[in-house]
């Protein structure tokens, strides 16, 4: 896709996006519990590597929408020096408005090598490489993101994958569900993209929270709710699949697209 396709795409789509949802949490991911548990999970891998390093951490949230997980970052690490980056005008200008204190936030395009200027301790995405919309620039961005890192540095990824959408629309097909599709503005990751950006230094290592913590969500809310709600039932955030997620662990099998995944700069 070139990039006036692309900025037609994104651009537009996240415009909406931002006159819709303004600075709520929920701008970019309607599904709260999902919200709530990738916080959680950044929260909680930032944790681990301030005990580990013993030092205030750099971090930069690339694609960082509206600001709303750089302020929950900032509520919880105040002394931490954060930066966002974001590609959307409308979404840049919310974030802005926030005026976190030690937060600096650039109008720019993660796919340009130039996209920052400084070196990272943490680098974060969140939804966001699965919105550049095609293999090419994804692996690109990565390699900007990487080149960021300083040695020893985390990447947190939070990003959608192709290889679980599959066994979710398994199940759903078992219920006769419709398979759900990737949305328009997105392009899943694979197991074999995650091999190639090996190659630019970033090992894998294992996360505190699973990376398929939000698989029995998904089971609950994608399949379960959907074979059983009957016709005029809620839809949206019920108290049924709240209770579901309470019930039965979390991180059941391979249900969920949206993948936590943890990398080390080597
Ligand atoms: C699904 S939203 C997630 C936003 C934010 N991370 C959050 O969790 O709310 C994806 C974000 O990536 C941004 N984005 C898309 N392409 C980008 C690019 N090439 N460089 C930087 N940001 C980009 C979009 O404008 C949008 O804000």
């Amino acid at each position: 896709m070139n990039t006036k396709d692309y900025d037609d795409l994104i651009l537009g789509h996240y415009k909406k996006i931002a006159a819709n949802f303004k600075d709520l949490s929920t701008s970019s991911m309607e599904d709260r519990y999902v919200r709530e548990k990738e916080v959680e999970f950044i929260l909680t891998e930032l944790k681990r590597e301030y005990l580990l390093k013993q030092i205030e951490l750099k971090v930069l949230d690339v694609g960082c929408g509206n600001g709303y997980t750089l302020s929950e970052i900032k509520n919880h690490f105040p002394a931490f020096k954060l930066y966002g980056v974001e590609y959307t005008p409308e979404l840049f200008e919310i974030a802005v408005a926030r005026k976190l204190s030690e937060v600096e936030i650039f109008n720019r395009d993660a796919r340009q090598a130039d996209f920052f200027d400084d070196s990272v301790d943490v680098a974060i995405t969140e939804r966001v490489i699965i919105n550049i919309l095609n293999k090419k620039d994804q692996e690109t961005a990565i390699i900007n993101i990487a080149s960021k890192i300083k040695l020893g540095g985390l990447y947190i990824m939070i990003e959608s994958f192709k290889e679980p959408l599959v066994q979710l629309n398994l199940a759903r097909d078992e219920m006769s569900l419709t398979p759900i599709p990737e949305s328009y503005q997105n392009i899943y990751l694979n197991e074999f993209f995650v091999g190639r950006i090996k190659k630019y230094g970033l090992t894998e290592i294992t996360p505190v929270m699973p990376s398929n913590y939000l698989s029995s969500h998904f089971f609950n809310s994608r399949i379960i709710h959907n074979a059983i709600r009957p016709e005029g039932g809620k839809v949206k955030h019920t108290r049924f699949v709240s209770f579901l997620d309470q019930a039965f662990p979390p991180a059941i099998g391979n249900y969920s697209p949206i993948l936590f995944r943890i990398f080390r700069k080597v």
